[in-house]
């Protein structure tokens, strides 16, 4: 029954087929010689190759010697497959009547291109890539296409032509072949249009993707990050680590870094929003091993923050004080050590002092020492004024 419906409409089909077919060649093939593409599910026309459109030829399947089309279907050089599936996947005959011509074809089925998944990323304000995927798998050769436009900031722009945009030029596949293209000395101001377009045998589709290097900007994670004790200071740790490598050093790209800690088994992280290359850890819970990590992001935020850096173990330390430099030699209150055994409270960064010797006075605490001066000077006065007025 399936059988008997899907001639009739073969028939159907190559009737129509027949209406449209014009007398052209076969048409150029793509990928290699040989070889023609159709969509499956769909009705294929095959080309004869070798053999001029209108003539009539037979159709075989390789290696079968049943007809599959003779030359009456009207078709010319032409053969329709209805409904094509994978099992018509395979080489194809077709010969002349007189058997003087003859050409072999080699069918592959698969889908048309459909829109490819863009994605665009900056790792410093100088170049940008793109990275695609397609979003449908078509079986068949593919090749990507890659383009972009730029729309000019607007102080750049002719004050006339807001939407002046220029290009497009190639977005160059590195390595050639990659799904991957770079736009090369990106300018931070400007918003570009991505052209990813995917082309195979059965057509082509295009993705449009509006980037500004303001927005995809995300550096690497810093680089070299060390920890290293501070002999004589039990709660302390420093931190130092280094730009990414792939940040040019340049004084208006500056970035800007975060640094989390957390001692071994304690869930949660403490941070602090380092302004240098360096940190120092100052409520580190002494004796245990801590990691610390850090991340970078563009010092005027655009962007996103990077990924964070490998985690780094250290340990405060834990010997006595080797050189003391002369401002922390002030005598230790005897509290503290009673403090630093007795504290399992997480570290809460800037809220806790530090129980060593100070290096400098906080600012805070000057004001609240001149704070207090003020009001004793005051009191001091009023006793003295009270005192005159009684005698
Ligand atoms: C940007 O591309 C240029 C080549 O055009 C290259 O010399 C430079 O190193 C790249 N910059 C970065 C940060 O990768
Ligand atoms: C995108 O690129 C394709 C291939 O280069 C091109 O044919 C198409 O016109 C482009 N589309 C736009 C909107 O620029």
């Amino acid at each position: 029954m399936s059988h008997s419906y899907s001639g009739l409409s073969r028939v159907l089909v190559v009737v129509a087929a027949a209406l449209v077919s014009s007398s052209s060649l076969c048409p150029q093939a793509w990928g290699p010689s040989g070889v023609q593409y159709g969509q499956l599910g769909k009705s294929v026309m095959l080309c004869c190759p070798g053999v001029n459109a209108g003539t009539p030829v037979s159709w075989f399947r390789d290696g079968d010697s049943g007809m599959l089309q003779g030359p009456d279907a009207g078709l010319g050089n032409e053969l329709v497959l209805v409904g094509a599936d994978s099992s018509d996947e395979g080489t194809y005959i077709c010969r002349t009547l007189d058997g003087a011509l003859e050409g072999m074809v080699n069918l592959k089925l698969g889908y048309p291109p459909a829109r490819p998944v863009v994605s665009c990323q900056a790792a410093a304000y100088e170049n940008f890539s793109c990275t695609w995927r397609s979003s449908q798998v078509s079986g068949l050769p593919t090749r990507y296409f890659t383009s972009y436009r730029k729309k000019n900031a607007p102080e750049a722009a002719n004050s006339q032509s807001e939407g002046s945009s220029t290009g497009p030029w190639p977005c160059p596949q590195e390595p050639p072949g990659a799904t991957r293209c770079v736009v090369h000395g990106a300018e931070f101001w400007s918003k570009y249009r991505i052209n990813v377009t995917e082309v195979n045998p059965l057509g082509a589709s295009t993705r449009l993707l509006d980037v500004s290097l303001q927005n995809i900007l995300r550096p690497d994670p810093p680089q070299g990050l060390q920890v290293e004790s501070v002999p004589g200071y039990p709660r302390r740790l420093r931190a130092s680590w280094t730009y990414p490598a792939s940040w040019p050093r340049q004084p208006h790209f500056l970035l800007k870094f975060r640094l989390q800690y957390r001692p071994a088994q304690h869930p949660v992280w403490s941070m602090v929003e380092p302004t240098g290359l360096e940190e120092v850890i100052t409520d580190a819970v002494a004796g245990l091993s801590h990691t610390v990590r850090v991340s970078a992001r563009d010092f005027l935020d655009a962007g996103t923050w990077s990924a964070w850096s490998p985690e780094v173990w250290g340990t405060p330390s834990t010997g006595p004080l080797t050189k003391i430099p002369v401002e922390d030699q002030l005598p230790m209150q005897p509290r503290e050590t009673e403090d630093q055994v007795d504290s399992p409270a997480p570290p809460r960064p800037s809220v806790q002092p530090d129980p060593q010797p100070f290096d400098h006075r906080d600012p805070l605490e000057q004001v609240a020492v001149l704070a207090s001066l003020g009001i004793f000077s005051f009191l001091g006065l009023a006793a003295g004024a009270l005192a005159l007025g009684l005698w």
